[in-house]
């Protein structure tokens, strides 16, 4: 088993000392009961226009109907009152289970107080829900894990425990709406922060934190690619168009690394010359076709299939009145209630890996990839 004593920021800041390693948790919601044989998973989705929720929900869908589950998923263009409205109507439709990838986990109180009044147990995906006593489980990647692991991959790429720099590098966070971007910001953070401080790091354009509790000053709302690109394209104008260096840019997923890598592009900065390193998360395929035409330097994978099989196992084991397996002492205090958490490993993933995980795993196919 594996001990990891870490310090958490932001939304994560609330996570105790993580064991990494199995147990089991009491459900602390009494649902009536279920008859698994025709209970129905209500799956609650944010947008189709993000390519990993259309992979979530495809395969949460599987998972469960192999299980013998009924679903109804729905997705809620990044809308959060479409987001509430959908949940709401499943509540009164009577679901059996709900579970839930919040738009934005601090808005949705209200409807799961609904559920849990109904007797209908809440599993907040991949983001958590915050001030709301009714949700009863938490299953994610270790977000804070997601920025450690793109924060080390930059520290080692460009030297900087033995180069005196300094090293030129823009910094991007996810959406303010997000709790997960803050985990993601904070991981990356507790890496850089000192190279910042010892001006190994600079950022010519001066749009870094003051410290990680400030990462929705370099937020892209609804982690849009075009609000990135656009982002990238006034700060190259504004701050390298004398030709400064820019040796990296940390992004906390693919959807603003592919818009910061098409302002990239438009500026004329070419792969393998004076192309920066790019960080990224969630092996989106637009990306991982960069990372082989070197235009992106590394994704953070969560593979979405093991996501949706834990929850899927998650459903199974309340469906049966079972006790749920949880990473042991991992929970998220979510501003009202600690919530039982099982949380999955990211994993990195660079070029010269692309073949063997992300290929060989089935994950994509090689002519997915133009491989
Ligand atoms: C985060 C999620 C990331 C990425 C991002 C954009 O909450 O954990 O994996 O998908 O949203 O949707």
């Amino acid at each position: 088993m594996k001990r990891r004593d870490v310090l958490r920021t932001g939304a994560a800041a609330a996570l105790s000392t993580v064991l990494l390693g199995a147990c089991v948790a009491e459900r602390p919601t009494q649902s009536r009961s279920i008859d698994p044989g025709s209970a129905v998973i209500g799956i609650s989705m944010p947008t189709k226009a993000l390519e990993r929720w259309n992979r979530d929900g495809a395969h949460l869908v599987e998972a469960l109907q192999a299980l013998g589950y009924e679903t109804t998923l729905q997705y809620a263009d990044n809308k959060t009152d479409q987001q509430i409205s959908q949940i709401q109507n499943m509540v009164t439709s009577a679901v059996d289970i709900l579970v839930i990838a919040p738009i934005d986990g601090t808005v949705l109180a209200p409807v799961v107080q609904s559920a849990k009044e109904r007797g209908i147990p809440v599993i907040a995906y991949d983001r958590l829900i915050e001030g709301a006593e009714g949700v009863d489980y938490y299953v994610s990647f270790d977000n804070f894990r997601v920025g450690e692991l793109q924060g080390q991959f930059l520290v080692e790429q460009l030297g900087l425990e033995s180069e005196a720099g300094p090293f030129a590098i823009e910094l991007f966070g996810g959406s303010p709406d997000d709790p997960n971007a803050a985990g993601f910001f904070g991981g990356a953070w507790s890496v850089l922060s000192p190279y910042f401080e010892d001006g190994t790091l600079v950022s010519p354009s001066g749009k870094v934190p003051a410290d990680a509790s400030g990462w929705q000053q370099i937020g892209i709302l609804g982690w849009e690619s075009a609000k990135a690109q656009s982002e990238m394209q006034t700060r190259l104008n504004s701050f390298y168009s004398d030709g400064t260096t820019l040796n990296a840019v940390l992004s906390p997923n693919d959807s603003l690394a592919l818009g910061i890598e098409q302002a990239l592009d438009a500026r004329g900065f070419e792969p393998g010359k004076n192309w920066p390193l790019v960080t990224g998360q969630d092996a989106d395929k637009a990306n991982v076709i960069n990372m082989l035409a070197e235009k992106q330097s590394m994704t953070v994978w969560k593979d979405t299939r093991d996501l949706g099989d834990r929850a899927a196992t998650m459903v199974d084991q309340i469906a049966k009145g079972q006790d749920v397996e949880i990473t042991e002492g991992a929970e998220f205090d979510n501003g009202v209630t600690a919530v039982p958490t099982f949380m999955l490993d990211p994993l990195v993933v660079t070029a010269d890996a692309v073949p063997e995980l992300l290929v060989d795993s089935g994950f994509y196919t090689a002519a997915d990839l133009g491989l």
